[in-house]
């Protein structure tokens, strides 16, 4: 069984932290919810080195991570630490406008699988610079949009894709909270409704929260403030003929929540449940809740798990670059939209 170096760029929480192990029942341990945890868990990783451009955040990671990789080497320039560690495995963390030339350099560098943070970008131009890398060197690159690797979303695609409910017409995803935002976190919901779409966006028009008149392409400061990037409407259309609504607000209210319009089912889904409505004779409805499946791995452990074995047996990955440039030119078009006084954009490379 071969095992494989991994290297993070970017090292806060998301790249970063350690679940409690539970000392009291005797199973191996809890999903991760963090790259390094994902690595840690999978018997075919082993990270051999870190990189921030604050020594404080890889100080942090060698304390934390002490007693499971003692000897892991410490950079504050990715460059470096890319020539001279040559990982397998390269995990890009680093804020949301800040993937590209780590993508870029780590796919020229040797690196075999590159796992990117969400969005892969926040301009068309730098998504496509890291999916022409990535296939120059043959490298496999997907991006971190966590619900890929859900049960319950993974089950809710099944279900539309089946054709048990006839074929999918409409998708409303809302989402609502303080961080309702479109780049910072809308870019997971509008990759689920790609993913559930399961076609090529068209076009798009849409309105910006008040107040955000003048934000005609990504201004934000890495996600942090929600300020800095809005919450947004919008009218999405595939090439398939699936009509999508997408809707966030900031509200201390917070959850996401999806209806799949089938011609002969709604479905429901959010992050703990998959309900089926459906009308019977006497036009009443019905509803079923669907249990989910349990997965060995799910989120980032589910990400690291898929690499590896597209690695070792090829295959398509269920969150490449070109899917996540999908949601990258909605968010793009809906800024154009709300730019032109909620004009039709068209999309496409
Ligand atoms: N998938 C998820 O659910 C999820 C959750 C949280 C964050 N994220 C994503 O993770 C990424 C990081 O988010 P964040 O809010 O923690 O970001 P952040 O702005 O806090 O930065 C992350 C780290 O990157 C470091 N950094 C910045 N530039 C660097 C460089 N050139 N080289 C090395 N290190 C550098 C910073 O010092 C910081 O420690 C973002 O893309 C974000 O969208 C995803």
């Amino acid at each position: 069984m071969s095992t494989y170096a991994a290297a993070i760029i970017g090292l806060t929480g998301i790249a970063s932290r350690r679940p409690a192990e539970p000392t009291d029942i005797p199973l191996a341990g809890v999903m991760p919810g963090s790259h390094a945890a994902a690595y840690h868990r999978h018997p075919q990783t082993t990270v051999v080195a870190v990189c921030d451009v604050r020594p404080a955040m890889i100080a942090q990671f060698q304390q934390t991570w002490h007693d499971v990789w003692p000897d892991v080497r410490g950079y504050t320039d990715y460059r470096t630490l890319l020539a001279e560690e040559r990982p397998e495995l390269v995990s890009v963390c680093t804020p949301d406008h800040l993937h590209a030339d780590i993508t870029v350099a780590a796919a020229a560098s040797g690196a075999r699988a590159i796992l990117c943070e969400k969005p892969i970008a926040t301009t068309r131009a730098d998504a496509d610079r890291m999916i022409a890398a990535a296939e120059a060197h043959g490298v496999l690159l997907s991006i971190e949009h966590t619900r890929r690797w859900s049960p319950i979303y993974t089950r809710a695609r099944q279900l539309v894709h089946s054709g048990r409910y006839g074929a999918l017409r409409a998708i409303h995803c809302q989402m609502v909270g303080p961080r309702a935002m479109l780049f910072r976190n809308g870019t997971h919901v509008i990759d689920i409704m790609c993913a559930f779409a399961g076609s090529d966006p068209t076009s798009v028009f849409a309105e910006l929260e008040p107040g955000f008149d003048h934000y005609t392409t990504y201004q934000s400061d890495g996600g942090h403030d929600p300020a800095t990037d809005p919450a947004a409407s919008a009218y999405i259309q595939f090439a398939n003929g699936v009509r999508a609504f997408y809707h966030s607000m900031k509200t201390p209210f917070a959850g996401i929540q999806f209806d799949l319009f089938c011609d002969t089912a709604r479905i429901e889904v959010t992050d703990s449940d998959l309900t089926i409505i459906q009308v019977g004779d006497h036009g009443q409805w019905s509803r079923t809740s669907v249990p989910h499946d349990h997965y060995m791995a799910t989120y980032q452990l589910g990400a690291v798990s898929e690499l590896i074995r597209v690695l070792e047996h090829g295959g398509e990955l269920v969150s490449s670059g070109r899917e996540a440039r999908k949601t990258v030119d909605i968010m793009l078009g809906i800024l154009e939209s709300h730019a032109s006084g909620n004009r039709r954009v068209q999309l496409g490379p």
